[in-house]
């Protein structure tokens, strides 16, 4: 006896999520191509990488009833068109924040305190003696931290920092007087937060509010010695302006997890750069994080296959 399986169209997953997924989903590979099979076939869309989700892809897949995003950050899936559609996403929301913080406060010690030029050059022949005046960077401990979106993430970024003793400044579009009280935030306008801190952490989703958020104005704001961690979406940065502050040294460094394009053409200027550490997207790349973000994507897609409300709902 054969049972008809589901057709759900995914991006590159991983052995782990299609175990969870159990042989009752039949898995088909991405194909966003004009005249895809996979896209006439399809039930569901697990977005696994990122791949962008628009109208026109929906409206190739008459039998769509779900797009289950691997992640918090949905701005690849356009949301106001799969609303209209009556198309369900659903996200993995909460589970990543601790995770996501820890590499935000990974990349800002790392650019404040040189860990990867450092790295670098004790591995390489130049290294031949201890010189106490070689690699000087920024002590974290006991400065100013600006932490842009003081989200789920956001928070957890200023739990962090008050073990390092830090001043933490916030800019959200709307204060959170409980934040305040519970973590010693303090809230600042944009220019005032990018003017005195010492490092700038974003945390924030990509909005047309957030696109080129920090831009040359911006950048100009801030303290030659300050340091930029971006872990929220590359395009939330304009690119051309933070290679200009970063090659004129209007700031010290930068310290990125995202880039627009992901990944930077390879023969990027950043790229080459010694003030810059870069990682790729590692954000809530930890063992128990992304065991649990691939539990809700699978529990999200079968809630929306089985008719009934997603547990975690971004429409
Ligand atoms: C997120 O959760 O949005 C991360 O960027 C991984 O997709």
């Amino acid at each position: 006896m054969s049972t008809m399986r589901t057709p759900v169209m995914a991006d590159g997953l991983p052995a782990s999520l299609v175990e969870m997924l159990g042989p009752e989903i039949e898995i088909l590979d991405w194909d966003d191509s004009p005249h895809s099979p996979a896209l006439s076939r399809a039930v569901a869309l697990i977005t696994y990488g990122h791949p962008r989700v628009d109208g026109p892809l929906m409206d190739r897949t008459p039998h769509l009833k779900i797009v289950s995003n691997h992640g918090v950050g949905v701005d690849h899936i356009d949301c106001a068109a799969a609303r209209s559609r009556g198309i369900i996403v659903g996200n993995t929301p909460g589970c990543l924040d601790a995770a996501t913080a820890d590499i935000t406060m990974a990349l800002l010690l790392a650019a404040a305190r040189n860990v990867v030029v450092g790295d670098k050059f004790a591995r390489s022949d130049a290294f031949q003696h201890y010189d106490p005046s070689f690699m000087i960077g920024y002590e974290v401990s006991g400065s100013t931290l600006g932490i842009i979106g003081l989200g789920r993430i956001g928070k957890q970024v200023a739990k962090r920092a008050r073990a390092f003793d830090m001043k933490i400044l916030y800019h959200n579009r709307r204060r959170d007087e409980a934040a305040e009280r519970e973590l010693g935030v303090i809230y600042a306008d944009l220019d005032g937060l990018l003017a005195e801190s010492d490092f700038v952490t974003l945390n924030c989703p990509l909005t047309s509010e957030t696109t080129n958020l920090i831009g040359s104005r911006e950048l100009g704001l801030m303290k030659s010695t300050a340091i930029l961690v971006n872990v929220a979406r590359g395009a939330v940065v304009d690119h051309a302006a933070l290679l200009g502050a970063l090659q004129s040294r209007q700031i010290a460094g930068a310290a990125l997890d995202v880039t627009a394009p992901e990944p930077l053409p390879r023969n990027h200027p950043l790229l080459k750069l010694d003030n810059l550490v870069i990682a790729p997207h590692l954000g809530s790349a930890a063992n128990r994080t992304r065991r649990r973000m691939e539990e809700m994507t699978v529990i999200n897609l079968k809630a929306g296959l089985s008719g009934s409300e997603l547990p975690w709902r971004v429409v």
